[in-house]
């Protein structure tokens, strides 16, 4: 039977959390692991966490709300993927606490989705760097709010380096190491 799990992929704003959430999404459905839900942190923003900003505490009731789905998700044996920046390591420990004690050991899959804010501002998908260069938004991860990076996350990617298919395939051969999948 399906075992349920939630792979947590945290990083900066267009490091590419998103794009390896959808890879891995189809490559899981190719595997047979047809009921995965997908939890992105932009839309969330828009339905479970309306209304929130972007100060230390808001990010955090962000992360805990997500977390608090994706646990009973994971339960109830329904794989789940999120995608939110998660900036600060107490919270993202937090949500880990709640998915292995109620699901078990290993069910909590951090992905660190490492690249250099240089290449994200670069890339700069949604205008919003420059816009942050330019203080028409204050308080962006990255340029003038805090990321921590995961001190021991299960599957480092370092986007600037390897493309989404080597990050998925790294995501994919720890999920059947773990037994997470078939
Ligand atoms: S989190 O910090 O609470 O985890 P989340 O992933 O939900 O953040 O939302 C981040 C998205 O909100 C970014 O990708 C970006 O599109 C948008 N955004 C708007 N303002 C900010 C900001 N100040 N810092 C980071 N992202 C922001």
């Amino acid at each position: 039977m399906q075992k349920g799990f939630t792979i947590w992929f945290t990083g900066l704003s267009g490091a590419g959390k998103t794009t390896l959430s959808g890879l891995l999404h189809h490559q899981l459905q190719a595997k047979g692991v047809t009921n995965v839900e997908v939890l992105d942190g932009d839309i969330v923003r828009t339905h479970l966490s309306k209304g929130l900003g972007f100060s230390k505490e808001d990010r955090d009731t962000n992360i805990m709300r997500i977390g608090w789905v994706a646990h009973l998700l994971a339960k109830n044996r329904v794989p789940n993927l999120v995608s939110a920046i998660s900036p600060y390591r107490v919270a993202r420990e937090e949500v880990r606490a709640m998915i292995e004690k109620t699901v078990g050991h290993g069910a909590f899959v951090e992905v660190f989705v490492d690249c250099p804010v240089e290449v994200c501002e670069k890339r700069d998908v949604k205008g919003l760097y420059a816009k942050a260069r330019k203080g028409e938004i204050k308080h962006f991860t990255g340029i003038d709010d805090p990321y921590e990076p995961p001190h021991r996350p299960e599957v480092h990617v370092k986007t600037d380096e390897v493309t989404p298919e080597q990050g998925v395939n790294m995501i994919m051969a720890h999920l059947k190491a773990k037994g997470l999948i078939g």
